[in-house]
């Protein structure tokens, strides 16, 4: 049988209860489809840095480094300062295992979760695509004359371009097989007489940040001219891109962006799915150690009720699955949870459910 080894964070907050769930969806999947999950749990997160003064010992990057896949639940805790656990757990990890990638699928399963008036599931199903390494995230800045009234904050968007040439080379190749080779129904009957079969959306700001995104455009028409040629090239500015997610979603495929603006539509896109009650995804390093976590974060105020909703965890880990090259447990996952929602759950946030956290979890179990 095969097995697979994989770290879990369950974090803080209400991270372990959902993580509990995910773990149990994906055992289920496990056991239907033959292989087998060894879980390796780690404490990492607000109270053991309470207790200990430790955030992330160098250590344990050694050693998580050694799994191909791991789990996290939430990071975040009430007492901790903000940006500690952040910086020193989530961060630290993305950039210290090279998870270059922040994979985030955007799917509505069902149209009365959607704010939007008038769209429902089928206008609502991309993907973005966020560079993870390099931007404002990557730390480099600083002040000068602190504390005075000439004060000056100075903080540098580093790109560099093998940053942006593998994230770009990552997100044509999701565009060009996400959908088997058929053709994207959004294309224009054109495009798909020449042969295009998918869309990548660059989202930028080539109008006022002329020299990061001058880079990304010219690598993004560079590498798709030569080498994705079925993948139709779109251009969108990000302030435009947020406009279209909330009037036209419907326009997008798979979409590119760098790590800020990646971090920003994700949370909007998060909301025109449903919410963070069902919002996942993947730190990806495609060559090492993917992370995989659900968007929402600890949410002190729901912890240790029972209310919270497990769905974006299971789909965290059903995107593990997916990972390792377990794709029918993934399918599975995806399809119970489709079930699920559409049959039992009332509401996708916390405590309207309709069930406990523990109850959802065992309905999607058991729909598998
Ligand atoms: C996310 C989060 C993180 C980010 C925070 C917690 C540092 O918002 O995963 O989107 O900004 O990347
Ligand atoms: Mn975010």
């Amino acid at each position: 049988m095969k097995s697979y080894d994989i770290a879990v964070i369950g974090g803080d907050g209400t991270g372990p209860e959902v993580t509990a769930e995910a773990l149990k969806v994906a055992e289920a999947a496990a056991k239907k489809f033959g292989f087998k999950l060894n879980w390796h749990p780690y404490d990492f997160g607000g109270e053991r840095y309470l207790k200990t003064g430790e955030v992330l010992p160098d250590s344990a990057v050694e050693e998580l480094r050694k799994f191909k896949a791991m789990y996290l639940g939430a990071i975040g805790h009430p007492q901790v300062k903000p940006g500690i656990l952040e910086k020193g757990i989530l961060l630290r990890l993305r950039f210290e295992l090279e998870q270059y990638i922040n994979l985030r699928p955007v799917k509505l399963y069902r149209v009365q979760d959607c704010p939007l008036k008038d769209k429902g599931p089928e206008d609502i199903d991309f993907v973005v695509v966020r560079e993870n390494n390099e931007g404002l995230y990557i730390g480099t800045g600083g002040f000068v004359f602190k504390n005075t009234p000439h004060e000056i904050a100075v903080q540098e968007s580093v790109n560099t371009r093998r940053g942006v040439d593998r994230c770009l080379k990552y997100a044509f190749e999701l565009a060009k097989k996400r959908r088997g080779g058929k053709p994207w129904k959004g294309l224009k009957p054109e495009d798909v007489k020449d042969g295009k079969t998918g869309q990548l959306t660059l989202v930028g700001k080539t109008n006022v940040l002329t020299f990061e995104f001058d880079l990304w455009e010219r690598a993004f028409h560079e590498m798709g001219a030569k080498k994705y040629p079925t993948v139709k090239r779109d251009y969108a500015h990000v302030d435009a891109t947020c406009m279209w997610f909330v009037k036209n979603p419907e326009w997008f495929d798979v979409l590119v962006t760098d790590n800020l603006f990646g971090d920003i539509i994700t949370d909007l896109a998060a909301m025109i799915q449903g919410g963070l009650g069902v919002a996942a995804g993947g730190n990806i390093n495609p060559e090492g150690t993917s992370m995989f976590e659900c968007m929402g974060g600890s949410a002190p105020k729901y912890t240790g009720k029972n209310v919270i909703n497990p769905i974006a965890a299971i789909n965290a880990g059903a995107m593990m699955l997916d990972f390792i090259g377990e794709s029918k447990a993934c399918a599975a996952i995806e399809a119970a949870v489709v079930k699920i929602i559409n049959t039992k759950i009332k509401s996708l946030a916390a405590g309207k459910m309709g069930y406990g956290t523990r109850e959802v979890g065992d309905l999607v179990a058991a729909a598998i």
